[in-house]
């Protein structure tokens, strides 16, 4: 990372497709804070072939949650790691108000708490036209997008070489699942962080580096 710690604790918020990856990645290039990203380890727990990523990988191809209980218990362990003391970017979590809930007593519990809610907005409309041309490095948890962030040469990552690949997720029925999922579960939660005062709203349908200036300016500044 190129900066010291920011020692902030910040939720990216978005509709699937929003770019709460592609912002998270560029926040950890920057800033020095660990990235869970919730979605990227629990594909990792699929790859690793154990009973519970079986159970987990139909729950993901289906577009639906994994149990509030099993998330909450995943992201305690996380940010109990060293990589986190200096801050850390949660992406893809909370995604129910339950979830809000737990990660705030789980936060207290070592006299912290959420800092910013960074809500990145966008039309249903924009995401699925993103999330059918996304290709993914699988390891990494990089983004590209065949049109709008190709990478340097088709179907390979720029900076380990190995292939991209299409997450099964992306499949149209699913992400029309997932995006009910996100208005009737996930989307209360923009309130939530309102209500507190530490919601901050980017329009989310610009180019990368437009947004990404937004967002260096409300995590250095506010
Ligand atoms: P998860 O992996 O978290 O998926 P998601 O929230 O659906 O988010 P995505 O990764 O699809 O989108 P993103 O916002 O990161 O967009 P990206 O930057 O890649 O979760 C997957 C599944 O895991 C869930 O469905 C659920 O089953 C389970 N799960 C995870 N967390 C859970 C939890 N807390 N509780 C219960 N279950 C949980 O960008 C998308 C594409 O657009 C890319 O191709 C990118 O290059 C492109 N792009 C990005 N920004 C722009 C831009 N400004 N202009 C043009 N193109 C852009």
């Amino acid at each position: 990372c190129q900066e010291e710690a920011l020692r902030k604790r910040i939720v990216l918020l978005g509709m699937p497709g929003a770019g709460k990856g592609t912002h998270s990645a560029k926040m950890l290039a920057r800033f020095c804070m660990c990235h869970l990203s919730t979605g990227d380890l629990l594909r990792e727990e699929v790859r690793s072939g154990s009973e519970f990523g079986k159970k987990l990988k139909g729950i993901m191809e289906r577009g639906e949650l994994i149990e509030d209980e099993v998330m909450c218990n995943l992201i305690k362990q996380q940010l109990a790691k060293p990589a986190c003391a200096n801050g850390a970017i949660l992406d893809g979590f909370p995604r129910t108000i339950p979830q809000a809930e737990k990660l705030d007593q789980i936060l207290k519990q070592s006299g912290q708490s959420i800092d910013q809610a960074i809500f990145m907005n966008v039309r249903e409309q924009v995401v699925v036209d993103r999330l059918g041309g996304r290709w993914t490095h699988l390891n990494s948890g990089r983004t590209y997008h065949y049109k709008f962030n190709p990478p340097k040469v088709h179907g390979v990552d720029d900076i380990t070489g190995e292939p991209l690949v299409q997450r099964e997720d992306d499949k149209e029925a699913t992400i029309r699942n997932r995006l009910n999922v996100y208005q009737n579960k996930t989307s209360p939660i923009i309130d939530y962080y309102r209500k507190k005062g530490i919601l901050f709203e980017v329009n989310a349908e610009r180019p990368v580096n437009d947004i990404w200036k937004d967002i260096k300016t409300i995590v250095k500044t506010k």
